[in-house]
């Protein structure tokens, strides 16, 4: 297809013919996406002055930007996934009764085997889960420790009324830094605050993989340590399992001890360990919409269920359709397909290493999901209070129309490193796209020098990334 194809393969990658996760192989230097393509959608296409037009309507905020004024989205991976047939044939057959439906049952079966918590309850997105958690498992003045939380359960901890602590191992703050599992939680500083909080701490989480943390894997190593702790300490352990398949992936290929174990082996003992889940089924439920909430707990079903009625729906359909139980049920087996998680990992680091190779700073070891550009190294001469991350991805937008969203301190003031998260919407782009994402961050990269630091002119009282309005300096 392109003149790079000749390097996906990466030195790096687990002798395909060796892994027996698969039990056909792949013994090519080229990775291949495992699909081909049905159903197509245009892209829009503009030029420079369309894009500089564009972002000066947005008040330099990309957030505010319109689809069709976007040529390559990379904004986020949630909900954005393209469904396979088999998912559409699945949603052409979904049962909408509003109590019992088939599909509800269909996604219970599929929960069942790869989840096997006894109590689920499907809700519109992750953040229902997180907020029906927050509701019925806290009271003020309680502790949540976390690997880190997620903006979306910090806020939904917060709003409870509880402290939202984050433990991330110390690796997770260096970019450079090439350790394996760099979504781990610090065992040490876990102790500490179990010691510190005593009675206070009300739930342990781990994000899987670490979103807020470069997308980072967490070791079955951590996991196990993590869920030993909580129950010799009488605490409920729970995962953010958004992203468990490609965390299990990473398990497979990165930790010795699971190598020989299957991905859905993996997934499966990750969820053994834990007493419940929060898990928003945009990400690795590859669907447009659609979450699950878990717990092994009867009583805590009980206080779930009746919250869920409240916000969400009746608990067989949760705030979804019986076609987005469907989607659901199909993509949760999808995700752990080898062949698709294979092509994934090397998508992603593909990109990173065609950033690496242009002089683009990235986050390291590649992620799951996304590419973190460092553009607080790219760009030293724009301070942090001038949004370096913010010049790099509006940067990126004028360049060549690609969407990507600042993690810096624009998005959070206290925000120590200063980066642009590439997230990779699953099996949408190809390749060819892929090169041409490499090629837009060269150029800039060229002129990186030029770029100017931004200052925020209108600004709403809090999440302000969302829709504040900047303008840029000098
Ligand atoms: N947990 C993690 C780790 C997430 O990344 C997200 C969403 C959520 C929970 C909330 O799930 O959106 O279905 O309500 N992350 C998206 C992102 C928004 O772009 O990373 P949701």
């Amino acid at each position: 297809m392109s003149a790079r194809c000749a390097s996906l393969a990466a030195a790096s990658d687990p002798r395909p013919e060796e892994s027996p996760v698969s039990d056909k192989g792949w013994n090519y230097r080229t990775v291949i996406e495992p699909f081909r393509i049905k159903m197509v959608e245009a892209i829009p296409i503009l030029s420079a002055s369309e894009r500089r037009a564009a972002l000066d309507r947005a008040g330099h905020n990309l957030f505010r930007l319109d689809a069709r004024e976007v040529t390559i989205d990379l904004l986020t991976d949630s909900g954005t996934g393209a469904l396979s047939a088999e998912q559409w044939a699945a949603m052409m057959v979904g049962d909408e009764t509003y109590a019992g439906s088939r599909s509800f049952h269909r996604l219970e079966a599929v929960v069942r085997r790869v989840i096997g918590h006894p109590h689920f309850f499907p809700v519109h997105q992750g953040r229902a889960a997180e907020r029906i958690l927050a509701r019925t498992m806290l009271s003020p003045g309680q502790v949540v420790l976390n690997n880190t939380h997620f903006d979306t359960t910090r806020a939904n901890v917060e709003q409870a009324g509880a402290l939202a602590e984050d433990l991330p191992v110390a690796a997770a703050a260096v970019p450079e830094d090439e350790s394996a599992f760099k979504g781990d939680m610090d065992l040490a500083a876990l102790d500490e605050a179990l010691a510190r909080h005593g009675e206070r701490v009300a739930l342990v989480m781990l994000t899987l993989t670490n979103n807020a943390a470069g997308g980072q894997p967490v070791s079955m190593a951590n996991v196990e340590a993590v869920s030993a702790r909580c129950r010799a300490a009488g605490v409920p352990f729970f995962l953010d399992a958004a992203r468990f398949a490609e965390n299990a992936w990473f398990i497979h290929t990165r930790e010795p001890a699971y190598a020989s174990w299957s991905v859905a082996d993996i997934a499966r003992r990750l969820f053994d360990l834990a007493d419940g889940c929060t898990l928003s089924a945009k990400k690795d439920g590859i669907s447009h919409i659609g979450g699950l909430l878990t717990t092994r707990d009867p009583a805590l079903a009980e206080r779930f269920r009746n919250e869920l009625i409240l916000g969400e729906g009746f608990p067989t359909y949760g705030g979804l359709a019986g076609r987005d139980l469907e989607a659901v049920a199909v993509g949760l087996e999808e995700a752990l397909d080898p062949d698709y998680l294979r092509y994934r990992a090397r998508t992603v680091a593909y990109l990173a290493e065609g950033l690496l190779a242009v002089g683009v700073p990235v986050v390291r070891p590649p992620g799951g999901h996304a590419v973190y550009l460092d553009a607080g190294r790219l760009l030293p001469h724009i301070p942090k209070d001038a949004f370096p991350g913010q010049a790099l991805a509006t940067a990126l937008y004028v360049e060549g129309g690609v969407r990507g969203v600042e993690v810096g301190s624009f998005m959070f003031p206290a925000a120590r490193l200063q980066l642009v998260r590439l997230a990779l919407p699953r099996r949408s782009y190809t390749q060819a796209h892929v090169d041409y994402v490499i090629e837009v961050a060269a150029r800039v990269q060229a002129r990186a020098g030029d770029l100017r630091g931004y200052r925020i002119t209108e600004e709403p009282p809090f999440l302000r990334h969302f829709s504040a309005s900047l303008a840029p300096l000098g």
